[in-house]
Parts: structure tokens; sequence; C-alpha cells
């Protein structure tokens, strides 16, 4: 495909597609490893694992082997049977996530969604009506359904779309005080990202998840952790949350955790794994075949604490790579294991755009960060590729 073949293509997305996305002007038709491939037969290294998503790089011969051989046997079978591929998946995820029990869907915003359901419902038998509000963050990110962006503590994203689903409550992150303040009687759940991915990779600090664990305990609020982005083994341990040294009651996972397919999870602790009852939740596609064939080879190969340990390995070798760049451009370097955000004293967009043209694809986190979440199967040698791009594509934005 040459420059105006892939302009006709912007084209015709814009014509068929609503505008919900700014598309770069790039067609990639597959990929491997820790690259994609546009028509043109041109390699692009991906630092973005289509936004935490492919996990395991692209291609990966036993994802591939395990959909091929799910889809020679069945595409979907309805949650009122039993399904055993869909039942190993689940069986392996709880125990990966030391956790009692499991709803699938197939979203992160699905995930966040169930889980405000389960806090709810949780407050509600115990304690009748009234106990309704959840916590969440500001600067947070949980989703674009009318819940889960009630449950956004950003205001951008809320523009023209109220009234929202009420019983929200924001705090400022790391505002240990305000959260004690926020936590009062009419409190089901708290929902938080143990690091913020979208708001420009900014993890919470110690003391304020020691508080809010301890708060939750006392008052018998569900501790909610989103792990949507962070989780699912990205910062080096299985959830985010672990390094804090606390306990979930719930926590969610979406993105990389079928490696490309589209699933979702809602996990839950002893407190809240008998809240949901028949009837009570259900998602025609959750706990799909196909996904959940794809889910046990994630599972599998993510949750090993050596492969775990390359994780946070690599990941530092990557933010020490950032930090040695001694680039004017960057102002500041943020992140866990291979969840890795830079500011920039210059606008993100452009840059990325030439890292694009450059042959790196990175994600932008606001306005001046650059956000990185290469796949966990990198290796070394690309880390040094793409910051050798970075590098001089830094110093060309001056
Ligand atoms: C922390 C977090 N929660 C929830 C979501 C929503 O996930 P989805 O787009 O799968 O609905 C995202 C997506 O970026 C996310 O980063």
């Amino acid at each position: 495909m040459n420059e105006t073949m892939n302009e006709t293509m912007n084209e015709t997305m814009n014509e068929v597609f609503m505008n919900t996305y700014h598309r770069l002007p790039v067609t990639f038709v597959s990929g491997e490893g820790s690259y994609l491939f546009d028509t043109e037969g041109r390699r692009r290294l991906d630092f973005t694992s289509g936004i935490a998503v492919n996990c395991l790089g692209h291609g990966h011969p036993a994802l591939r082997e395990a959909l091929a051989s799910q889809s020679a046997k069945l595409f979907h079978v309805s949650n009122y049977y039993q399904c055993d591929t869909t039942a190993l998946f689940a069986e392996k995820l709880v125990a990966a996530a030391r956790m009692n029990k499991v709803f699938l869907c197939n979203s992160g915003a699905e995930a966040n969604e169930g889980a405000c359901k389960i806090a709810r419902k949780y407050s509600s038998k115990k304690y009748g009506e009234g106990r309704h509000t959840i916590v969440t963050l500001l600067g947070s990110f949980h989703g674009r359904t009318i819940t889960t962006l009630a449950a956004t503590g950003q205001e951008r994203f809320h523009k023209d779309f109220g009234p929202f689903t009420e019983g929200f409550r924001f705090v400022e992150l790391d505002d240990t005080r305000a959260l004690e303040a926020a936590l009062d009687d009419t409190v089901c759940g708290v929902l938080f990202e143990a690091i913020q991915g979208e708001s420009g990779v900014r993890p919470a600090s110690a003391d304020f998840i020691k508080t809010a664990a301890e708060i939750c305990a006392k008052k018998d609020i569900l501790l909610m952790f989103d792990e949507i982005q962070c989780g699912l083994g990205r910062t080096g341990s299985f959830f985010a949350f672990e390094n804090y040294g606390v306990e979930a009651d719930v926590a969610t996972l979406a993105k990389g955790l079928a490696g490309g397919l589209p699933v979702g999870a809602v996990l839950a602790g002893e407190k809240a794994a008998g809240v949901f009852e028949t009837g009570d939740h259900g998602s025609t596609f959750g706990g799909n075949p196909l996904a959940a064939a794809c889910g046990t080879v994630v599972i599998d190969t993510v949750n090993k604490p050596a492969f775990l340990r390359e994780i946070a390995l690599k990941g530092a070798y990557l933010t020490g790579k950032l930090e040695g760049l001694r680039s004017p451009a960057i102002t500041a370097i943020r992140g866990r294991g291979l969840m890795v955000a830079a500011d920039l004293t210059v606008d993100a967009w452009p840059v990325l755009e030439k890292l694009l043209e450059r042959g790196l694809l990175v994600l932008g986190a606001g306005q001046k960060t650059l956000r990185f979440l290469p796949p966990y199967t990198i290796t070394k040698d690309e880390i040094d590729e793409g910051i050798d791009i970075l590098a001089g594509t830094l110093k060309d934005a001056g």
C-alpha cells in the first residue's frame, strides 16, 4: 500500500466509523514478537502492546496454537451450559490471583461495572439501603460506560454525558486526610488503580494504600483494585497492589488477560466471593471458549516467578536506559516494571507521530507524557533499539 492508498484507507475509515479515535496514518496487517508490519512490509517496534493487550507480543506460538485448536472444536457456548475450556481458565486464574471466585466478562469497563455491583450488593444485604457510595481517585480511569465514567475521576471524560450513575466520590491520589474524611458511613467500596495508567503512570504511595486498607477493614468497606492496566504481571508481580502488602476484596482484570482476545474478569476474595447469586449478573460472551483458551496460555506463561522477575528486570533496564538519555526534553520518568512514563517539555503527540515515522510505537498519557507498555517478551536488544529511536527523535524535537 503506497502513500495514496494509505490516505484512501484513512478516508474510508473516517467515512464509516464514528469519529471516536484519532488514528495515526499507518495500516498494520501482521505482527511478530515485538514488531508490527504495515502494508508495505515495514516494521515498527511496538512499545504499546495494543495498550497493554498483546502482553506476550504478536503471534505468540502458544496463543496461535490454543486459538487454532479451540476454534476447531467450539467458538461459543452459552453460560447456561458447562464448558471445559472456560472452567480450566477460570480455575487457573483464580489460583494465580489467590482469590476465591471469578466472574468473566469481555472488557475492563464491564469488569469494573461488575465490581461496583458487588460492592453495592455486599453492603445492601448486610447493612440495608443507603450505604452505596464508592470512593475512587481523581485522575483515575475506569472505563467508558455511564457507571464507569461516573467512577472515572477526570472531568474531561464527563462533559455532555450526564446524568451519571450516582454515588461516586473522588479523592486526590495520596491525600490520606481526604481519604479518611471520604470513607464515611455511606461508603460500600473503594476502587483504586495502584498505578494510574491513563493519567500518566502515577503510582499511589504506600501510606495511602495502607491507610485505605486499614479503614476498609475496620469499616467493612470493600477494598477493590482496578488492575486492568497495571495488573497481570506488568509491574513484575501478578497484581500491582501486591507491592503494597495489602489484600484486595475485589480485583478487576482485562486487557492482556487473553493476549489479544477480549476478556475481562472480576475476582473476589473471601468477603465478596458469595455476593452474586443466580440471576444477579451475566454476560453473553463472558468466558467465551476462544478467549478462555488463550487466557489459559497467558496465565500459564505469566504466573511463574522467573517470568515475573524478568518483567521487573526488563522494566528496570528500560527505566535505566531512559534515565541514561539525560535528554533535556525529559523532565521526569516514572513507573514500575514494564509500565513506564516520561514527562516531556514538549507536546507528546507530535513526538509520537515522529516516532511512528522512525519505527517506534509509543503511547501518550496526558498532553506532555509518553507512556511505554512494551510486551513482556521484549528483549534487551529491542529495548536498546527503541531507546536509540527515541534519543534521535527527542534530539530533533529540541
Ligand atoms: C485502569 C483501566 N480501567 C479500565 C479500563 C477500561 O477498559 P476497557 O477499555 O477494556 O473497557 C482501562 C482502559 O484503558 C484502564 O486502563
